[in-house]
């Protein structure tokens, strides 16, 4: 059997490289193409996609569902959920968590890759149960980070609870595309002796090693990788599915893709990707690799947005000192991986702590909720000075935190019952409220609009 083949072009390419900005027509424009060129599933959906379709694309991500499940019968559509956060940056109430996975499934996504930032398998324990209740393929992803407590063993234990959770696969999630090619060798190994669910590899090219790091992976025995199709492949995305496909043809590992497919799909995004390039969404910069980010763990998106955070304080020269100052205060807070939600938080903290030139003067709320124990437990135990000097001698809670969220999807849809016309529709106002509420307004009143402009401008 040959390596199977996850294509992330509609998804994580784009958002790793144009800020998740591909449209829905964009997408069309090859999907019924590559439903044919014989993946394992496409990556369409979850992530950033939902946020970037209401606030900057004006579409209905939910429509966007649709068109590609209609554009792809014969595929398997895949969605990234970051457990309890959903689609979101905060915890939501495992009401909502079960009705977002329902109406993912019933709108045509197949898998549902659940993961949580600080590997609290607590966090994903609502997904994962909703994932099953509706008969979704139940995917969870660890996130892969380097240190003291991250260790082989740390994945091999934390791999088997998942797989007793019910999971019907695992994926490792290398998110800032540090997972060296022979540590990639040792891990998989490992788990392939210690679990008997498919696993699958998710890595990014950001530090110029992916390649060698998914062959050595393969060789260890790994049953899917992700690829991103060429015009959205390299640099801080995926590598090309077209070159993985050509690398291993005529294996045993061969992923019998059919390149006319894959060729085709690859001229037409071609054209967007230039599109991008020329606007300025794409920046150079995302494609060519970075391997300081293997001395400094720091993702790719997150290196992008240190620098826009230095740009705007115009203190672009503390760059270096930032970069050094993130993983110190990493360590401090127990090693939480660097992924959405927890990168940001690390990165806005070393970036304060730069800045007034005093660490810890100045403490973003959302810094204060994860000490307070309200993101989930922390990875290794947090610095005890720092937490005293922060949070002084409030409570930590140590329960799974949605314990303490009642049931919302009732009340919203109660209260925006003049505005959502489906469940879905609360399920958007639920995930990113005003923006969402926004949208909607706009969506079915959109002469609403006008009016309110003309108002302003009347009072104005
Ligand atoms: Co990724």
């Amino acid at each position: 059997m040959g390596v199977k083949i996850v294509d992330t072009v509609f998804r994580d390419g784009p958002q790793s490289l144009i800020a998740t900005r591909m449209t829905t027509q964009e997408i069309l424009s090859c999907a019924s193409i590559l439903d044919k060129a014989g993946y394992y599933a496409l990556e369409v959906w979850g992530g950033a996609t939902f946020d970037a379709c209401i606030s900057f694309l004006n579409e209905d991500p939910w429509e966007r569902l649709r068109a590609i499940r209609k554009a792809c019968p014969n595929s398997k559509l895949q969605m990234l959920f970051r457990g309890q956060n959903i689609l979101g940056y905060k915890h939501y109430s495992d009401d909502i968590v079960e009705k977002f996975v329902q109406k993912s499934l019933e709108n045509g996504i197949d898998i549902i890759r659940v993961f949580d930032a600080l590997n609290d398998i607590r966090n994903l324990k609502s997904a994962v149960d909703a994932t099953k209740k509706y008969h979704g393929h139940c995917q969870i992803a660890l996130s892969y980070t380097t240190s003291p407590v991250h260790t082989v063993d740390y994945y091999v234990s934390l791999a088997k609870e998942v797989e007793k959770m019910g999971a019907d696969s695992l994926c490792i999630k290398d998110m800032a595309g540090v997972l060296l090619p022979l540590d990639a060798y040792e891990l998989i190994s490992k788990l392939k002796a210690n679990i008997k669910i498919p696993i699958e590899l998710h890595s990014h090219c950001t530090g110029g090693i992916c390649e060698m790091t998914y062959l050595k992976a393969i060789e260890a025995g790994v049953d899917i990788i992700d690829t991103a199709l060429s015009p959205f492949a390299n640099g801080t995305s995926q590598p090309s599915t077209e070159a993985i496909n050509y690398s291993l043809a005529n294996s045993k590992y061969d992923p019998k893709l059919d390149v006319n497919c894959l060729n085709e799909a690859a001229s037409i995004l071609s054209k967007v990707r230039d599109k991008y390039l020329k606007n300025g969404t794409l920046n150079p910069k995302a494609l060519t690799s970075n391997p300081n980010i293997l001395k400094y763990q720091v993702p790719g998106g997150m290196l992008s947005n240190l620098m826009s955070q230095l740009e705007k304080q115009g203190a672009m020269d503390k760059y270096d000192e930032v970069l050094k100052e993130v993983p110190r205060v990493r360590k401090e807070l127990g090693y939480p991986p660097l992924v959405t939600p927890l990168s940001q938080m690390v990165g806005t903290q070393a970036v304060m702590n730069v800045i007034t030139n005093k660490r810890y003067k100045m403490v973003p709320k959302e810094i204060k909720d994860y000490l307070h124990g309200m993101y989930g437990k922390a990875p290794a135990p947090i610095d005890e000075n720092i937490l005293k000097e922060i949070i002084g001698d409030d409570k930590v809670i140590t329960h799974r935190p949605a314990d303490d969220l009642s049931p919302q999807f009732e009340i919203l849809k109660e209260k925006y019952k003049g505005l959502a016309r489906c469940d879905e529709d609360v399920l958007s106002i639920a995930l990113f409220e005003q923006k969402a509420i926004k949208f909607l307004n706009e969506k079915y009143h959109p002469t609403n609009k006008d009016e309110v402009d003309e108002f302003n401008l009347y009072i104005g």
